[in-house]
């Protein structure tokens, strides 16, 4: 396992120094700054550049698809980067900032390529892919409970890897398995231990950045402002996280889940109704999320629930705090905590766990989602204008319209909206996602399919948060704003600043302006250095 997890590796030190050479000169010529970047690789390390995949190797199509999820990105017209870097060591991560940076060429980071507008993979300017899958090794240290995780592994062999040393303990993160750790954790992280234990930043206790310098940087060098940034922030914004050590948390050996659907006849809206009042305020060890989907031109709504416990306690507490759910036992399934990994990300009954190794997922169909926040109760008859809602929308073949509604609480309002960059705490009942996929080609099904939801996210505001009309940052959207066009016109990162940071925005920008004044780490809707 290489894992440098000492502050500073000494000998890689060493080597960057003998190895750097006086910077290139920046130039705004794109396609001599790309050479001059090469021929920077190149002088630091054959290697390096043996990871180095540009157009004409016949590799570049397939490791720039391999991360690509989304097929609204892998059209023709989707801008490709001028190179990919897979750096398989860390000291080649810190040589290619350093040329980067150098050579004036901008680098978009991947490690899982989830991202909701294909940020990471995905830009008008001229740009080079750092790509992180390399990076994947995973140690997993039980007596202490804790991890070590490098940025290009998945959650699935994450989950895997802590499973197999222990059946008790687990780490709070997202629920689909193939996302990457390296955007995943820096964005927030959250799945259906959040009500138990947080966000997966809330248990990050430190990291490895490699900065504009081209120094690794781990929590006691990088200083805690740094370290808070990153945790909810947006890494791409700051630094290149190349590995972060997190904090087990315990779960039972046997888990329960169930999905129970109710239909409007069977009283769906009574229902969900009273979900809302009880959802954020069960006890922690239980989270059931919300899910209306359109069936056959009618509404159902499913209630699919995670308990840290077995069947036999969570039926009678079911029963006593939300009675209208009528769980019964045969809706419940016990499993191990991994198990329930495969059942929330959809596989198979009886896949076997190993599934989470195989990382060749590929793109899985379109899709355009967006976020809100929901503080206040939605009354019934809101709920009927929302099915409503939600029947027109889906009123084509060629789109499916679902929402997912994600109940807080527990720890989540526990934990001080400053204490990381993600300010949805307390006061909040439940985060909504938005999501309409589809399948079939073409730029007018695409278009006519963001409109929807865009229409349904124009539909919501009177039952969302308002003054900012809050957004999650893992959600990202692009309709809120981007820099890309005017790199001096901040007037848009104003805007998804406060929706996705609220009052910690302004911290962000401090950080921002003292960790990397020049704007080098940089996306369509990164953290601008400090804006007056
Ligand atoms: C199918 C699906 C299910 C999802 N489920 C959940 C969920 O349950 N919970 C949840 O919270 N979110 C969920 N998300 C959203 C997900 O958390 C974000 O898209 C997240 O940013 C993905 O991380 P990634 O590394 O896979 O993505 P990438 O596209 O690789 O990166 C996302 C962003 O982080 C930056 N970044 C990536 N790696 C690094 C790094 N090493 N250093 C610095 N910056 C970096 C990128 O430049 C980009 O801006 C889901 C997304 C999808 C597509
Ligand atoms: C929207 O969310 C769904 C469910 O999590 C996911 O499968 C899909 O990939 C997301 N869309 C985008 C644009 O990533
Ligand atoms: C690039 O420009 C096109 C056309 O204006 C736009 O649709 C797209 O979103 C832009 N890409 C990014 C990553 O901002
Ligand atoms: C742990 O992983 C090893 C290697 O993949 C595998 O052979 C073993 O069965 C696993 N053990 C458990 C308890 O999951
Ligand atoms: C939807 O309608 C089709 C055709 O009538 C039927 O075959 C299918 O079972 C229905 N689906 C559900 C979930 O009711
Ligand atoms: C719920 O509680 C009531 C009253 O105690 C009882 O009659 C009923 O059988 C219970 N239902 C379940 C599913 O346990
Ligand atoms: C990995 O998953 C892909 C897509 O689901 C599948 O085609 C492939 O067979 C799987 N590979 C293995 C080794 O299971
Ligand atoms: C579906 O509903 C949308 C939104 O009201 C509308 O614009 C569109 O024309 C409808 N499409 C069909 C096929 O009815
Ligand atoms: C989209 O355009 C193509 C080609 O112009 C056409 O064949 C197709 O029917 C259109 N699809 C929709 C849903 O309008
Ligand atoms: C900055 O951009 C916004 C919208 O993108 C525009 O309204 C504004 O006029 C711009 N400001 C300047 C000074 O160019």
């Amino acid at each position: 396992m290489n894992y440098q997890y000492s502050p500073i590796f000494p000998l890689l030190t060493l080597a960057l120094l003998l190895l750097s050479s006086p910077p290139c000169r920046a130039t705004s010529h794109s396609s001599s700054s790309v050479n001059n970047f090469l021929q920077c690789i190149a002088s630091k390390s054959a290697l390096l550049l043996e990871s180095v995949y540009t157009p004409s190797n016949p590799s570049f199509d397939l490791v720039l698809r391999a991360l690509i999820r989304n097929r609204r990105f892998l059209t023709p017209q989707t801008p490709k980067p001028v190179a990919i870097v897979a750096p398989t060591r860390v000291s080649h991560v810190q040589a290619t900032v350093v040329c980067a940076r150098d050579t004036g060429v901008q680098i978009r980071i991947r490690s899982g390529g989830h991202d909701y507008e294909g940020l990471s993979y995905r830009s008008n300017v001229t740009f080079v892919i750092l790509d992180m899958f390399n990076l994947r090794s995973i140690k997993v240290v039980v007596d202490k409970e804790f991890a070590y995780v490098q940025a290009g592994a998945t959650l699935g062999e994450l989950y895997y890897k802590i499973a197999n040393q222990s059946n008790v303990h687990a780490f709070p993160a997202g629920v689909c398995t193939g996302l990457g750790t390296g955007g995943h954790f820096s964005g927030g992280g959250y799945g259906n231990l959040i009500r138990k234990y947080g966000l997966s930043v809330d248990n990050i206790v430190d990291a490895l950045v490699v900065d504009v310098k081209g120094k690794i940087l781990n929590r006691a060098l990088m200083g805690e402002d740094l370290f808070w940034a990153i945790r909810g922030g947006g890494g791409a914004s700051f630094g290149v996280i190349v590995a972060w050590k997190i904090k087990l948390v315990r779960v039972p050996a046997k888990v329960t889940v169930f999905n129970v659907p109710f239909t409007l006849e069977q009283g769906a809206t009574d229902v969900a109704f009273k979900w809302q009042q009880v959802a954020p305020k069960l006890p922690d060890d239980l989270f059931i999320r919300l899910q209306p989907t359109v069936v056959n031109g009618t509404i159902v709504v499913k209630f699919i629930g995670m308990f840290l416990g077995e069947s036999n306690r969570l039926v009678p507490l079911v029963n006593r705090s939300f009675p209208e759910l009528n769980l019964m036992k045969s809706d419940c399934k016990e499993m191990s905590w991994l198990e329930s990994i495969l059942y929330w990300d959809n596989f198979p009954p009886g896949t076997p766990v190993e599934a989470l190794l195989n990382r060749t997922q590929g793109a899985r169909g379109y899709s355009k989602n967006k976020s809100d926040y929901i503080k206040t109760l939605i009354p019934k008859s809101g709920l009927e204008t929302i099915w409503k809602l939600l029947i027109e929308l889906a009123n084509t073949t060629t789109a499916n319209v679902i929402m997912q509604w994600n109940p807080y609480g527990g720890k989540m309002s526990e934990i001080p909206a400053s204490s990381t960059p993600f300010p949805h705490r307390s006061g909040n009942l439940f985060l909504v996602q938005y999501i309409v996929f589809w399948d079939e080609e073409g730029q007018n099904v695409t278009d006519r399919n963001v409109d929807r939801v865009r229409y349904m996210h124009d539909r919501m505001s009177t039952f969302v948060s308002k003054e900012p009309r809050e957004a999650f940052l893992n959600y990202r959207d692009n309709d809120i704003g981007s820099t890309a066009s005017d790199e001096t016109n901040f007037s848009d990162a104003l805007v998804y600043g406060s929706k996705y940071f609220k009052d910690n925005f302004p911290r962000l920008t401090t950080v921002k302006a003292m960790v990397d004044p020049s704007n080098f780490f940089k996306n369509e809707q990164s953290i601008p250095p400090n804006i007056n």
